[in-house]
């Protein structure tokens, strides 16, 4: 296992190469089908998000997604983090900066390719397990066995089979989410942002919900980012970790974990853990001791 590594200024880094998924895909999607070369998958320059004249909610925030990378960011709670993933998504527009994915500039809608799991349960109370996850498939206008072949094997791989003809009222916090989950992946997203879609959930269903989420990783071959409160749960699954600064939300730290591909949350046994999250929490409780003392001198 490679060591732990961090930097502390935000430099986009020379990707290593693309990734190559080690188990069979879900959802049907060779490696590399896009025809894409190895590299830098998503790109935010320069970014910053002001709202009306007054709230400086994010950046400047320079961001170099890898291709295939998970990409955990860590941050105060309103230091901007959802706002980054809004303006990433291209669901809101920055105030300054460019963002591109996969070369192209994202503005005003959510480019193809693209997949957004948001942290509120929003799953469709009137439709089934089935026709919740088959939903955005037919809006885009797949119909046919194609369709039903991908909602049976999401269904499949996310362990719903008992439950495909379940409305969500009769599933547990967890089962919901994957539902959430299964409903994004089905689209086949190559890049999947997601928004604390594990808060609501307990610890040790939060543990297994991530060993899943590695799993469909390493299947998938898409690139993620993962925004979580939890440093154990960016320590445990990313192979890079960015600890924002307080409102407005600037990268201070890149952590590099050094995982290898397939891991799982028996990680969290390893020593080098320890070190990760005691990184993470060291420079998040510097900024926050930063953050009060500035309130202070403000107050005073
Ligand atoms: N639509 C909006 N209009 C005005 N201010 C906003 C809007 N959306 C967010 N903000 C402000 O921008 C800042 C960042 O909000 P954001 O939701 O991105 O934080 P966050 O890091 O996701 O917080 P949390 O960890 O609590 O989810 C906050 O001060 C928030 O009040
Ligand atoms: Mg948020």
């Amino acid at each position: 296992m490679r060591g732990l590594s961090s930097e502390r200024a935000p430099v986009p880094q020379d990707p290593a190469g693309a990734s190559h998924p080690a188990h069979p895909i879900p959802f049907g999607r060779a490696p590399g089908s896009n025809g894409l070369a190895a590299g830098a998958h998503a790109v935010m320059a320069g970014v910053t998000r002001i709202f009306g004249s007054a709230v400086h909610a994010l950046g400047p925030v320079d961001l170099e997604l890898r291709r295939g990378e998970f990409f955990s960011i860590v941050g105060p709670s309103g230091c901007g983090k959802s706002t980054l993933l809004d303006v990433l998504a291209g669901l809101s527009a920055p105030t300054d900066g460019t963002i591109t994915f996969e070369g192209k500039r994202v503005r005003g809608t959510v480019p193809d390719g693209v997949g957004v799991v948001f942290q509120e349960d929003a799953s469709f109370p009137w439709l089934t397990v089935r026709d919740n996850i088959g939903f955005g498939l037919r809006r885009a206008g797949f119909r046919g066995p194609e369709a039903e072949d991908r909602v049976r094997h999401a269904i499949d791989f996310m362990g719903l089979n008992d439950f495909a003809g379940a409305y969500p009222n009769q599933l547990s916090g967890g089962m919901r989410q994957r539902v959430c989950i299964a409903r994004t992946l089905v689209m086949r997203p190559r890049l999947v942002l997601l928004d604390e879609p594990f808060g609501a959930l307990d610890q040790q269903t939060r543990l297994l919900m991530g060993d899943e989420l590695l799993r469909l990783w390493r299947a998938s071959g898409a690139t993620v980012l993962l925004i979580t409160h939890a440093l154990d749960e960016a320590a445990m699954l990313s192979d890079r970790i960015g600890v924002m600064s307080s409102r407005p939300g600037r990268f201070i730290e890149i952590v590099e974990t050094g995982w290898p591909r397939d891991r799982t949350s028996a990680i969290a046994a390893e020593p080098a853990f320890g070190e990760v999250t005691t990184r993470l929490w060291n420079t998040l409780r510097e900024e926050s001791l930063k953050a009060m003392a500035s309130q202070r001198r403000v107050a005073g």
